[in-house]
């Protein structure tokens, strides 16, 4: 190992969890989610947080404009395409943050010039100057992406790469839109490009890439040692298709490898894990135990021989330690004799707040529900118990009043379950293959929904039988997908809050892809 330390660069860590991340289908969180979420990643010392299209829905835009009036420590950006429209709104939604960024984008390969936009290489060029200038009117600090930049002709990046510089743009971004890089010739595009650009040295290169090959990291990585000095990334690797870059991997390997990056990030990580957790718990999505970092394997040592040598000496099979990435803050929170006082403040640590006291007192009964049937509350307990309550308090929103379930050997299971929705109740019962199948299909008889039901899976959300259940129910309607969440120690009632909850959301409008053409 190298230990002569050279001295490193600054690396920016532009996290798109709550843009791109939320692009994966069935991923869609509301505001409070995600402005719990910012927090998390304020808190962990990101550089840049994009919070959101701000153009692609009446809810992107409060998500967006509530965490910029919120978050201090970090910049937050909102994505628009290189149309006026699209960049004056994410001005207007950035109008409260302390620093703030308008990240534009158009497309430059030929196959989605000719087949997507249907403009040619200088209409290209013309609207995406046009948009940068549009944006530096408004902001001081405009980003612009040259989307599907891997499969753009090189003179092309080039040239429009200049213009925009000189437009005003300060961060470039050369995405690997469809993950079909591969390390050595995306870190030699980089390379190439930042030193054929001749105003290059104005502005930071940035890379962007998905994991269609699972490469998204590899290709990340390559352009930092090629120089490019912000990645795009997202927690547990979460994104549009098979996702993108993972924050955990790729600032983790930057810290465990100092000795042959030449970067280094604000990232404090022992706030990795749980902020994984936080996303997890949030968008439904379980995090695979063998991923690196966030797995649960990820610091597990099942053979003999290497939990022989671990007991010797750590380092001869720990690279990292599980306590530097927050492994250890599974933090014991509350109890049965906890008051308002501790909860609120504990509530506070973690980042969370309430829009009315209503809210507040809500999520207190519930805690003392939760701490009546569950003898240990920990940081995760409350994070599952705040979403339950933040979901279920609207009176558009359908909620479980009360549900009774039938399971005997030998006969078809039997649920009856109230339902309120908008002030009033409704009952219904139904039988169904297994307790879980009776309870669906009971709601359905009330709500005749006509969704697919996708996906049905349950998680602990932390260690033992008295552990809450998280739920999600993946519906599917008309090519939409939503994702339900529910949380309940009881999981049979998590199930309906769960089923219910992507029921809710399947009402609510869908929002606009930034991949659509309509520029
Ligand atoms: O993958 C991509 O190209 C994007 C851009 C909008 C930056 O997400
Ligand atoms: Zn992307």
């Amino acid at each position: 190992m190298n230990t002569k330390e050279q001295p490193k660069e600054k690396l920016i860590i532009f996290d798109t969890t709550l843009r791109d991340g939320e692009q994966s289908p069935g991923a869609s969180m509301t505001k409070d989610e995600k402005i719990r979420i910012a927090k998390a990643l304020e808190k962990m010392r990101v550089d840049v947080i994009e919070a959101g299209f701000a153009i692609s829905s009446q809810g992107d835009f409060e998500s967006v404009k509530a965490i910029a009036n919120t978050v201090t420590e970090s910049r937050i950006c909102s994505l628009s395409r290189a149309i006026s429209v699209d960049i004056e709104r994410a001005a207007e939604a950035l109008k409260g943050a302390n620093a703030g960024r308008i990240h534009t984008f158009i497309a430059t390969s030929p196959i989605h010039m000719k087949h997507k936009l249907q403009m040619a290489p200088e209409q290209v060029l013309a609207q995406a100057v046009g948009a940068v200038k549009i944006a530096r009117d408004l902001i001081d600090d405009v980003e612009f992406s040259l989307e599907d930049a891997s499969r753009s002709e090189f003179e092309f990046m080039c040239r429009i790469t200049e213009a925009v510089i000189d437009a005003g743009a300060r961060t470039i971004n050369f995405p690997d839109t469809v993950g079909y890089s591969d390390p050595i010739e995306y870190g030699a595009m980089i390379k190439r490009l930042m030193n054929t650009v001749p105003n290059a040295d104005k502005a930071i290169f940035s890379v962007h890439c998905h994991n269609d090959l699972g490469l998204a990291v590899a290709n990340s990585l390559a352009a930092v040692q090629n120089g490019a000095r912000q990645v795009e990334c997202t927690i547990n690797g979460l994104g549009e298709r098979a996702g993108n870059a993972s924050l955990e991997e790729l600032v983790m390997a930057i810290r465990t490898r100092r000795d042959i990056f030449p970067v280094e990030t604000r990232i404090d990580p022992v706030h990795i894990v749980p902020t994984s957790r936080l996303v997890s718990s949030i968008t439904g999505f379980p995090v695979q135990p063998n991923k690196a970092i966030v797995g649960a394997n990820a610091f597990a040592h099942e053979s003999g021989i290497h939990q022989d040598g671990i007991l010797k000496f750590r380092e001869t099979y720990e690279i990292m330690k599980a306590e530097d990435v927050g492994w250890s803050t599974n933090k014991l929170s509350l109890g049965k004799l906890s008051g308002r006082a501790a909860f609120g403040a504990r509530l506070e640590e973690l980042g969370i707040s309430f829009d009315s006291k209503e809210e507040f007192n809500q999520a207190f009964v519930r805690f003392k529900e939760l701490a009546d049937k569950k003898r240990e509350i920990f940081d995760e307990d409350l994070q599952a118990l705040v979403s339950d309550v933040q979901l279920g308090t609207g009176a558009d929103d359908l909620t479980v009043i009360d549900l009774e379930v039938l399971s005997k050997s030998g006969q078809l299971p039997h649920a009856k379950i109230g339902i309120r929705y908008q002030d009033k109740d409704h009952r219904a019962e139904a039988n169904g293959d297994g307790a879980v199948d009776a309870i669906f299909n009971a709601i359905e008889i009330l709500v005749n929904s006509e969704t697919n039901l996708q996906l049905y899976s349950v998680n602990a959300v932390t260690q033992g039988t008295d552990s809450q259940g998280e739920v999600t129910v993946r519906l599917e309607k008309d090519g939409r997908i939503i994702n339900g969440q529910g949380a309940d120690t009881d999981i049979l009632l998590a199930s309906a809050k769960a089923y219910l909850n992507a029921l809710t959301l399947m009402r609510n409008p869908g929002r606009l892809h930034p991949q659509l053409g309509g520029v």
